[in-house]
């Protein structure tokens, strides 16, 4: 079983978690350590657009290291059970309702709250992943930095301050749970629950390409977490990369 979070590095202020968990695999950091800071100067959300990183969030990266049994298309579940692990946390920790949008989003009535950056890399041949996650906690989103207006932050959405190391450690180890299982080779388990949470399922969207804009309603995920689409003339069709908006 694969420990999370025995290493952490807590630092006061880096241009971005991910960087810095990068070069740390490099310097053999092993797998399952965890880089969370309290302000990033240079956040990298998506698509290389900005994340803006004030003190009262929580940004934190983990260095995973999937080896053999996770191969290929699989690794495209990473992203999606990362979002499953962040929105059991939420709702166990703020006891608020928090799902998860396809790809890699997580939401609160429909605003969202977290955005995940999973970035893959080769080091001395073998295959590691740096999981990115940042969630608005304390700080407030709807009154400024270049949140997109449909983001919120837990406490806008609950009016008081939560702690976020605690909130860290409990996102931690729900997702190491969920790695675990991914090991085993058990990701329809893990798929399976991301669909328990969905956001994005049987609602009609509209998913942006780098090369084309598709409409249609989302019926469900493949085995690698790609999103089914059912065309407007009937026909389905397997999206793996993307932005979503949801038309409804
Ligand atoms: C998105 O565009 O939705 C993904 C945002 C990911 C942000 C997190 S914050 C911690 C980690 N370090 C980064 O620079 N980005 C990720």
């Amino acid at each position: 079983m694969t420990e999370l979070g025995k290493i952490t590095i807590r630092l006061e202020e880096v241009d971005s978690t991910n960087e810095l968990a990068k070069e740390y695999i490099a310097d053999s950091l092993g797998e399952g350590a965890v880089i969370v800071a309290e302000v990033q100067t240079q956040g990298k959300g998506r698509l290389d657009r900005v994340w803006e990183s004030p003190k009262g969030g929580l940004w934190l990266s983990i260095i995973l290291k999937p080896g053999e049994t996770v191969i290929g298309d699989k690794m495209g579940v990473i992203p999606l059970m990362t979002g499953s692990a962040v929105a059991h946390a939420i709702s166990t920790f703020a006891e608020i309702e928090a799902r998860v949008k396809w790809p890699n989003d997580v939401v609160i009535n429909g605003r969202k709250v977290c955005g995940i950056l999973s970035q893959s890399i080769v080091h001395d041949d073998e295959r590691w992943v740096v999981v990115g996650i940042g969630v608005n906690v304390n700080n407030k989103v709807r009154e400024g930095y270049e949140f997109s207006p449909v983001s919120t932050s837990l406490t806008e959405e609950l009016g008081e301050e939560l702690d976020v190391d605690s909130l860290m450690k409990i996102v931690v180890c729900e997702l190491e749970h969920f790695y675990n299982l991914l090991k085993e080779d058990k990701s329809d388990e893990v798929l399976e629950d991301w669909l328990g949470l969905s956001d994005t399922i049987g609602k009609k969207v509209k998913i942006t390409t780098p090369t084309e804009e598709i409409v249609g309603v989302a019926r469900g995920i493949d085995e690698n977490g790609a999103l089914i689409l059912e065309l407007e003339n009937g026909d389905s069709q397997i999206v793996n990369v993307g932005d979503c908006r949801h038309l409804e």
